[in-house]
């Protein structure tokens, strides 16, 4: 019987028109004290992204399964036939925690923290990025499409094109590009470059992040731009020059399926029981990230302790629960970030705490969808306040889960989410005082004001939810290098961010769409 997912088998393996290529599978193989196996949603926007835009989509999905060792044979799940690439421990150690989340991720985030540089490192990268490119060809249909997904990835173009000249390949990133004056830091900036320059369609979130990768190809490559397209000879210099497209194609979520599960019965319930729970505070303050430097947690309790201090919140009255997802957490960086935020949750609960109410509910864990939903429903004002951030889909998901139009989204300038949601209250994660006095003109906003402001964003969120962007980037990276024939040209904030697709976005699956961290 033909399965849902598999398309053809040649040889006894089965090939696919539509590869996606991410360095995790939508689900981990998690290993509890007995060494027994289970598998579990992954973290992260990417996969809650991917989970709605590939729901009604035959694919394989190439990637990791989480745990070192040898990986576990190809299977179906969710329809998605996964094929799974086996990391060593070393490799897990230079290339994942070390090149990817030691140096490019401390690069492409403003270098908030200092990045490392160690050639072993990039070997080892370099190693992973041709098993990739391996298990791509070997479940890719002749002609095929193959999607590649952020920074961990960056050099499977060339090397896929080089063994499948056949293939269509795309690759987006979920994470800021650096301007030039950053990325110039990297050794192997032109490796990198060049790697990329392998894909026919290059999607970015922002149109500056189009814009420092087509910078990049110029200063440090000397290559020619023109428009969105840049010229590449192919390495061996005989040929013509291919033409590569590099857009701004942000990212979404599934507004509809968000919106019907914040509005169940059950969720509905749940929210209600979490204020219950939680004293029932007069102000529910939310932040929900991955316990990452770049969120800007720090920043944001400094802020939180601060008006707690100064009287300007009562801790009576107020509470500010903080789910933090672990992650990485055998990078130093994310080590001594974990110290720093707990340490600031004891002193703050330490000394701000009276009986029957606390000050901050920190939640190191990662919960399911309902959960997060509900959680959305019952906070008055969802703090996103990262230093820097690709999009940042919690500020989406929020505002997707608000039927009532109630809640208030403060928002960081510094996120991808930012140049869409406009109406949010906007602050400087670095300002501390600026972030004091945007909390409390949140808090204070007439509900009228609020619900304005949430009406608009929902209305954005509705157009261009996670079903559309997945059609737009399908329909760009068809068209490469030129525009697609169905572009839409419509009116957008940063003025170059492309509109491609039917006008209305095809209806999400209620079942389908993910929260992420
Ligand atoms: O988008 C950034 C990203 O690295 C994604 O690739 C990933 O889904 C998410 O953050 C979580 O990161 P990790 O896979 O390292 O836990």
């Amino acid at each position: 019987m033909p399965v849902r997912g598999v398309n053809r088998v040649i040889d006894g393996r089965p090939i696919f028109d539509l590869v996606v290529a991410a360095n995790r599978l939508p689900v981990d193989l998690v290993m509890d004290a007995h060494g027994e196996g289970s598998w579990q949603r992954s973290p992260g926007g990417l996969v809650s992204a991917m989970e709605g835009a590939m729901a009604a989509r035959e694919a394989a999905w190439v990637g990791w399964c989480g745990e070192p060792g040898a990986a576990p044979e190809p299977f179906l799940e969710g329809g998605i036939f996964m094929h799974p690439v086996p990391l060593s421990s070393i490799e897990v150690e230079e290339y994942y925690e070390g090149f990817c989340n030691d140096t490019l991720w401390p690069v492409c985030h403003d270098v908030i923290v200092q990045p490392s540089f160690h050639r072993r490192w990039w070997t080892a990268y370099q190693a992973v990025n041709r098993r990739f490119a391996k298990a791509i060809a070997e479940v890719a249909s002749e002609k095929a499409t193959v999607w590649v997904h952020d920074y961990q990835l960056q050099l499977v173009p060339a090397i896929l094109r080089a063994i499948r000249p056949d293939v269509r390949i795309g690759w987006f990133n979920h994470i800021p590009f650096p301007p030039v004056e950053l990325f110039a830091q990297l050794p192997w900036r032109a490796a990198l470059l060049e790697g990329l320059l392998g894909a026919d369609f290059l999607g970015f979130q922002r149109v500056a992040d189009a814009e420092n990768f087509l910078r990049s190809c110029r200063r440090l490559l000397d290559l020619s731009t023109t428009g969105d397209t840049v010229a590449f000879p192919p390495p061996a210099g005989d040929g013509p020059a291919r033409r590569v497209r590099a857009s701004a194609v942000p990212i979404s979520v599934d507004f509809r399926g968000l919106s019907a599960l914040a509005g169940s019965p059950g969720v509905l319930a749940r929210a209600a029981e979490i204020r219950a729970s939680l004293g029932s505070p007069e102000i529910l303050m939310l932040g929900v990230d991955r316990l990452d430097y770049t969120k800007g947690i720090r920043h944001r309790l400094k802020a939180y302790g601060e008006l707690l201090e100064d009287g300007e919140l009562d801790t009576g009255k107020v509470t500010l629960t903080q789910v933090a997802m672990p992650t990485r957490e055998r990078v130093d960086a994310y080590r001594a970030l974990r110290d720093d935020v707990e340490r600031a949750v004891g002193q703050i609960n330490g000394e701000y705490e009276v009986l029957g109410s606390t000050p901050i509910h920190y939640l190191r864990h990662s919960y399911p969808r309902e959960e997060m939903a509900a959680l959305y429903v019952a906070a008055d004002i969802m703090l996103v306040t990262p230093l820097r951030d690709g999009m940042n889909l919690v500020a989406k998901e929020y505002v997707s889960c608000r039927n009532d139009l109630g809640g208030a989204l403060v928002l960081s300038e510094f996120t991808g989410a930012w140049h869409e949601l406009h109406q949010a209250f906007i602050c400087n994660p670095h300002d501390i005082e600026g972030v004091k006095q945007t909390i409390m003109r949140a808090i204070n906003a007439s509900a009228e004001e609020r619900r304005r402001r949430m009406r608009a964003m929902r209305k954005r969120v509705a157009d261009h939810d996670v079903h559309r962007w997945a059609s737009r980037y399908l329909d760009a990276l068809a068209a490469a290098p030129s525009r697609p024939q169905r572009s839409i040209p419509l009116p957008d904030r940063e003025g170059g961010a492309e509109h491609t697709g039917p006008a209305g976005a095809s209806a999400g699956d209620p079942a389908s769409g993910g929260i992420s961290r």
